[in-house]
């Protein structure tokens, strides 16, 4: 076997964002370019020379190109194994289950998550470490600065690998095996989840859809929900995982999974609804009549997952990223478990789930997860969800109606100002960085301004500090807007602007959100003049 080590030099602009490198898929597809990134990771986390690595992803177009480079150069590295999924293929959690449960390295895992794929869409890598997360903040800053000193990067010369055939092959002193990716992550759902009361649930003519969007989880989901659980054949829908997810957006949002929204509106809808998105970490779930929000959907599973056989003895504790909503942290306080507030980006909850501060972690970006992996899990989410539906034997709607009768209801939105001119956007950000000490006591649109500051978060575990994690601006009733910059956009900026006020009273908890948050809406726009700065009349995504 020979291994070449070919010349190159820094590519710009290879910095990774909330998830890893993410860029367009041509961009990737230039010579040298993931061959660099993949050379910077290799010395960003200290070598892989004798080190066991998963590899995999969401199946998306370049996904079998960019794997047959990444095992090459791990050979060229002296990798001890490389273990890679049928096909290339991982969902984001899978990957995550596996690296853990074989004690690995860590993982390469290829996706640019809810972002469109084809050659004409999005493509990204990351590193995920031992404990099977997103690598943190000082790996990524290593891997970042090794893309800026880069001379060489070294490929064996070997043929492609049959991805599409089980087993184990050798390349130099690297054992290569193709493993099945779904079985590993069965069996730790049916460790976590009363598959048996899911079940029983099913065969008494309770429905669902499940809408995997042509990306990662159509296997796992068909393996579980119809194989395991009894799902009328066909209530997994978009089950293949294709190059360009069917042409479609995977992101399961009101938008994009506009399918499955139409559905459960219908008269002929399902009693319970779900999507995940490429690679398959993120979800929704819908009941007849009752939408859950992510950030309601965190706040009523902490609520409700002891009635799971996995989370039985309850939670060590629970996080939800700064922008979410508050509603977990009611929950948190009735039950008097520890509360944590982290900057977007699930390596975050990394160290506080290693730490076994938390068990359970969410985001409003369609995130949830446990301590059950490192990485949120679309399918489990949904899982969990059967388990508390089926232990309850009520309807989602009915829950989450007696769940803020209990708690409160949080209103809440996300808006979204997709491909704005980036200087605009950064304007917009900083120009409100500078009014922050002037805005407590300000009057906008009937609400004062209470307080307002940059986040910034001490990691509790490794005393990390992270700043300018988003604007938050709290007003004296309770309402609050978090004003930040996407890390996961490939043109342009994204400006998300996140939307909340709380709700003690029963008789209003049925309002729209938009209605009920208009007066919040109003005062974003007037305090950050996001017409008059993007140019955009309305945001281009709601969730
Ligand atoms: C990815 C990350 C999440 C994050 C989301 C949105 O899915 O895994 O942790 O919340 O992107 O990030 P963004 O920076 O685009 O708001
Ligand atoms: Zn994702």
């Amino acid at each position: 076997m020979q291994i070449k080590t070919i010349a190159t030099k820094p590519i710009d602009g290879q910095k990774p964002g909330t998830s890893g490198l993410r860029k367009k898929t041509r961009v990737f597809m230039q010579p040298g370019y993931l061959e660099n990134y993949v050379e910077a990771i290799f010395a960003g986390v200290g070598g892989v020379t004798g080190k066991v690595l998963v590899i995999g992803g969401d199946g998306r177009f370049f996904n079998d190109k960019a794997i047959q480079t990444i095992i090459k150069m791990a050979v060229a590295h002296g990798a001890k194994k490389l273990v890679i999924g049928k096909g290339g293929l991982f969902s984001t959690p899978a990957a995550s289950n596996v690296i853990r449960k074989l004690g690995a390295f860590g993982g390469v895992v290829l996706s640019a998550s809810h972002n469109p794929g084809g050659e004409d869409g999005d493509f990204g890598i990351k590193f995920n470490g031992s404990n099977g997360g997103p690598a943190p903040e000082n790996v990524t800053d290593a891997i970042f600065a090794a893309t800026k000193t880069i001379t060489e990067y070294r490929i064996a010369d070997i043929a492609d690998i049959d991805l599409d055939r089980l087993g184990a092959s050798k390349a130099g002193e690297t054992e290569i095996e193709v493993v099945d990716p779904v079985a590993d992550y069965v069996e730790l759902m049916e460790k976590l989840f009363d598959f048996d009361k899911i079940a029983a649930l099913i065969k008494s003519g309770f429905t669902l859809r499940f809408d995997a969007m042509h990306a990662a989880t159509g296997p796992y989901a068909k393996a579980i929900l119809e194989g395991k659980l009894g799902a009328a054949p066909g209530s997994v829908i978009n089950a293949v995982p294709l190059p360009d997810f069917g042409g479609g957006h995977p992101d399961p949002n009101p938008i994009y999974a506009k399918e499955l929204y139409d559905f459960m509106a219908s008269p002929g809808g399902a009693d319970f609804g779900a999507a995940s998105d490429g690679d398959g970490d993120r979800n929704i779930v819908i009941g007849r009549g009752a939408v859950v929000t992510p950030s309601d959907s965190l706040a009523l599973l902490a609520a409700n997952a002891h009635l799971a056989k996995g989370y039985a003895r309850g939670l060590a504790g629970v996080a939800r990223s700064m922008p979410t909503s508050g509603a977990v942290d009611r929950v948190a306080a009735k039950k008097g478990l520890d509360c944590y507030e982290t900057p977007t980006g699930w390596k975050f909850f990394g160290n506080l789930l290693d730490a076994g501060k938390v068990t359970l972690c969410g985001e409003e970006s369609a995130g949830t997860g446990s301590d059950h992996v490192r990485e949120k899990d679309g399918l489990w989410a949904v899982l969990l969800w059967l388990n508390i539906l089926a232990v309850r034997g009520e309807s989602l709607k009915d829950i989450q109606e007696k769940h803020w009768a209990e708690y409160g209801r949080t209103f809440y939105t996300r808006h979204d100002y997709e491909a704005v001119d980036t200087a605009a956007a950064e304007g917009l950000v900083n120009r409100l960085r500078d009014m922050m000490p002037t805005l407590p006591g300000t009057k906008v649109a009937d609400l004062e301004v209470a307080s307002a500051d940059d986040f910034a978060y001490n990691d509790p575990v490794d005393g990390s500090v992270t700043k300018k994690q988003g604007i938050r601006i709290l007003f004296k009733g309770g309402e609050r807007v978090v004003f930040r910059l996407s890390g996961t956009g490939t043109e342009g900026a994204t400006l998300r602007v996140y939307l909340e006020s709380f709700e003690p009273d029963v008789a209003k908890h049925g309002q729209d959100a938009q209605v009920a948050l208009a007066k919040v809406i109003e005062a974003a726009d007037t305090l950050a003049e996001i017409k008059a700065r993007t140019g955009r009349q309305a945001p281009d995504v709601i969730t």
